[in-house]
């Protein structure tokens, strides 16, 4: 009967992803025979990193708050400092509050090893009728294999088909891995503003980011924007 009901639900969950659809994926929870409608979402989108490493991309789920207290605990004091603007950051409650992002005004995305291991984040929080600020964090250890840029092209592609149209973010100025990210993948403008750069870029440019750095699903997988 689990086996039977286990492929029904990859042969549904296949067909909606292929069709760009995550929220009408379903869950067969591990523990009993029983669907879990969006947030509890298995993961979806998988992606090999530069140096080959296998991740796999997954909406975040309110299971997901230990595995992001581990991954903001994890991080250098400099990296916390860039991603939350001081070192001493209650990083419990930004775990909490990542892991129980709603799925419409609150996007969140997260990165695993495949395992237990959150490799990344990022998240789309609503600020205006059609903006979202963005934020992400990737793993020390995995900087600089396009991690950070894949997250933001699939949160930014998943912001544009909430209605987001304009996406912002605040970096601070020495944050050079941040801004180069937003500029060169999505040609975003900067303002100066209070000592903070002011971030924004039109949704529409995940599909050129996507363009300019392709994604690599593995051996015989799709990537993550086939359709
Ligand atoms: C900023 C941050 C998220 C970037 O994540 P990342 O995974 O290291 O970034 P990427 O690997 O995607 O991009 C880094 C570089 O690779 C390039 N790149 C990305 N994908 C690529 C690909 N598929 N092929 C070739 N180059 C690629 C990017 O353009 C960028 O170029 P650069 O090294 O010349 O600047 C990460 O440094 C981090 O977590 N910092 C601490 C937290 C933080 O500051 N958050 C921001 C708060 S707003």
């Amino acid at each position: 009967m689990r086996a039977w009901l286990a492929k029904k639900v990859l042969a549904h969950n296949m067909a909606r992803l292929r069709a760009g659809d995550y929220r009408s994926t379903l869950r067969l929870d591990a523990a009993d025979v029983r669907f879990r409608f969006p947030g509890a979402i298995p993961p979806t989108r998988r992606l090999v990193l530069r140096n080959g490493q296998r991740v796999l991309l997954h909406f975040v789920h309110p299971d997901d708050e230990q595995g992001l207290k581990v991954l903001l605990d994890h991080l250098s004091p400099e990296n916390r400092r860039l991603r939350f603007f001081t070192a001493a950051c209650d990083l419990a409650g930004a775990a909490r509050d990542a892991a129980h992002a709603d799925g419409q005004r609150h996007i969140g995305l997260i990165a695993t090893d495949g395992e237990d291991e959150v490799l990344g984040h990022a998240m789309a929080r609503q600020s205006g009728a059609a903006d979202a600020e963005v934020a992400v964090e990737v793993a020390d250890a995995v900087h600089g294999l396009g991690l950070g840029t894949q997250l933001l092209i699939e949160l930014v592609r998943l912001a544009s088909q909430h209605g987001i149209r304009r996406v912002v973010a605040e970096v601070l100025p020495e944050n050079r891995e941040m801004l180069a990210v937003f500029r060169d993948g999505f040609g975003a403008s900067e303002r100066l503003v209070d000592g903070c750069v002011s971030v924004s870029f039109d949704s529409g440019a995940w599909r050129s980011a996507a363009v300019r750095f392709p994604i690599d699903g593995g051996a015989g997988q799709e990537g993550p924007h086939a359709r």
